[in-house]
């Protein structure tokens, strides 16, 4: 069994991607982290224990940080809902909050299998920071990081230069890029576009008639609507899901590359740019491997596999 760990701000996208992990033959959740980010970190806990119901499991999901490093918090509601699940107004879930510190367990978890737990982030890397700024050993004992975030050379989502998770908390971001951890960089440019699921597609994932495929297209309606608000298109970007799909599957990701990449903190036009330099012209050695294309199809298969 593959070993994860999710890091998480628990919002309509995160609670697919969490239900495509807990729902893979081949993978073991050992434990879930919230972070404020869509959601407050209370709001996202619930969120992401529900999720774990839904699937049947126990996975333990732990309260992280309930802000950012430094900066004032930023929230997703606009996007997600009130309740982050698109107003689905979801019962409180059975399932008790894990005791204990977010970030001690994760240490803790680390230690416990060092070189065997796959650290999944699709959230602002708040709780990843502070774990790192804790036991600075652990980087030696995570064998890959995947992380949805950023924007390599394109737009972004928040700003014209930033995507959300690490625009929220932009120091945090520049703490793990230059931790020396593993990391594959997905950005938000893979998530949209020929990844979106259109209409059909949506209705496809309505046609599988099981609880798993109803929660995700219920808890994502008003992704759906506010995307048709404002792209004009009914249509449905899951980029945690997509992120998800390349930690199941790393053959997703059809084009990668390892480059020196930097996070803005200090201008606030383009505070959290992720800043890749694909040329090599700062001379720096690459830190982070950034992916550059992924199978759209594939990832969609995927998805709908993890739904039946
Ligand atoms: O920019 C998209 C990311 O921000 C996703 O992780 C979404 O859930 C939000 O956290
Ligand atoms: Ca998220």
């Amino acid at each position: 069994m593959r070993r994860f760990w999710i890091d998480t701000d628990t919002a309509s996208d995160d609670a697919v991607a969490i239900l495509m992990a807990l729902r893979w033959p081949d993978v073991q959740v050992e434990g879930i982290s919230v972070v404020a980010g869509n959601v407050h970190v209370e709001m996202g806990a619930k969120n992401a224990r529900y999720t774990v119901e839904l699937s049947g499991k126990k996975t333990p999901v732990y309260l992280g940080a309930a802000r950012p490093l430094v900066r004032e918090s930023v929230w997703g509601y606009f996007f997600h809902g009130d309740d982050g699940m698109g107003n689905m107004n979801y019962p409180e879930p059975k399932l008790p909050l894990a005791k204990g510190r977010a970030v001690d367990a994760l240490i803790q978890a680390v230690r416990a299998s060092p070189g065997k737990l796959t650290l999944i982030t699709i959230g602002p890397l708040t709780n990843i920071a502070l774990a790192l700024k804790t036991a600075s050993d652990i980087v030696e004992k995570i064998p890959m990081c995947y992380i949805m975030g950023g924007a390599a050379a394109t737009l972004g989502n928040v700003t014209p230069a930033a995507e959300f998770n690490i625009y929220v908390d932009p120091e945090a971001a520049k703490i793990v890029f230059h931790s020396g951890l593993p990391i594959l960089m997905v950005g938000w440019e893979h998530c949209r576009g020929a990844a979106n699921l259109v209409e059909e597609e949506i209705s496809h994932v309505r046609s599988l008639k099981t609880p798993y495929a109803d929660f995700a297209i219920d808890c994502n309606a008003h992704a759906i609507a506010t995307n048709q608000n404002w792209l004009g298109e009914p249509c449905l970007a899951l980029p945690d899901p997509v992120t998800m799909a390349i930690a199941l599957d790393p053959s997703i990701c059809t084009k990668r590359g390892k480059h020196y990449v930097d996070v803005e903190v200090t201008s606030e036009l383009t505070r959290g740019m992720t800043v890749v330099d694909q040329l090599g012209v700062t001379k720096q050695d690459a830190n982070i491997e950034v992916c550059w294309a992924i199978d759209a199809v594939r990832w969609k298969e995927m998805l709908y596999k993890t739904l039946q």
